[in-house]
């Protein structure tokens, strides 16, 4: 069989995209796949816990299933015998050949849990976070492994680890993880911040790298100005990583 037959006879690789905002990224994917750029990818559905996500909206534009899933951690309305707060936690099975049995259970809470049930009911394959802004349980990532990626404003290490970044000039810079990193680095003074697709680990923005792009901070750059142009760099690089690991 030649490379182009394998090529075609792939099953496509079906994209879960996770956003909270205007989806920026995901419209670059939108246009990757449109303009051919990306082929044999293809998004299965958007999923926003924000109702108001911009997002939303150029999902529907696209034609593609667009749900919005209101987060909460808990649910309420169920308390144990004795108990004053609720502490619910639902539990989610799965098939998995290689537990004794063929299958596995794992303990998520309520919003997780119906996640999880969305993106099997739309058979993502890959869950891509394109400006998602809540963090997932240990028992979430464990149930898709390797298979969440994430888009961060700022430079990570190869690994994901360590608090330090060496940029391509040899300068070591700290690495901003979290909310705020872009004026992380404007605060900090640094000359040279990035943008970088990693995989999500349970430690917030401490995945291994999949690819990253530095950005200069230019003389009277804002925060806004700056995660301008880093977003003009994210759209480029999430369909490198999307392609990657088709
Ligand atoms: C991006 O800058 C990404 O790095 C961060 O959230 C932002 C999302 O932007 N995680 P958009 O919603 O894709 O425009």
């Amino acid at each position: 069989m030649s490379h182009n037959e394998h090529e075609i006879q792939k099953p496509p690789l079906r994209l879960g995209v996770l956003i909270s905002g205007s989806g920026t990224n995901l419209q670059a994917l939108i246009d990757a796949i449109e303009n051919q750029q990306l082929p044999g990818v293809e998004i299965a559905l958007v999923v926003s816990n924000n109702p108001d996500a911009h997002g939303l909206q150029r999902a529907l534009k696209h034609k593609i299933p667009a749900i919005y899933l209101p987060w909460r951690k808990e649910i309420v309305g169920y308390r144990e015998p004795g108990q004053h707060t609720s502490r619910a936690r639902f539990i989610v099975a799965s098939a998995d050949l290689s537990a004794p049995g063929g299958c596995s259970a794992i303990e998520m809470p309520e919003s997780e849990a119906r996640l999880t049930a969305l993106l099997q009911l739309f058979q993502a394959d890959l869950i891509v976070l394109a400006g998602w802004m809540r963090i997932f349980s240990a028992a979430f990532l464990e149930h898709f492994p390797q298979r969440i990626i994430n888009i961060h404003p700022a430079l990570l290490p190869d690994a994901g680890i360590g608090s330090t970044y060496t940029t391509s000039n040899g300068t070591q810079i700290p690495v901003f993880r979290g909310l705020h990193a872009v004026k992380q680095a404007l605060d900090a003074g640094v000359k040279v911040t990035g943008s970088c697709v990693h995989y999500v680990t349970p430690e917030v923005d401490a995945g291994p790298g999949i690819c990253r792009e530095e950005v200069a901070i230019e003389e009277g750059d804002t925060e806004e100005t700056l995660h301008e142009r880093l977003k003009l760099v994210e759209h480029r690089l999430i369909v490198e990583a999307v392609r990657k690991l088709r």
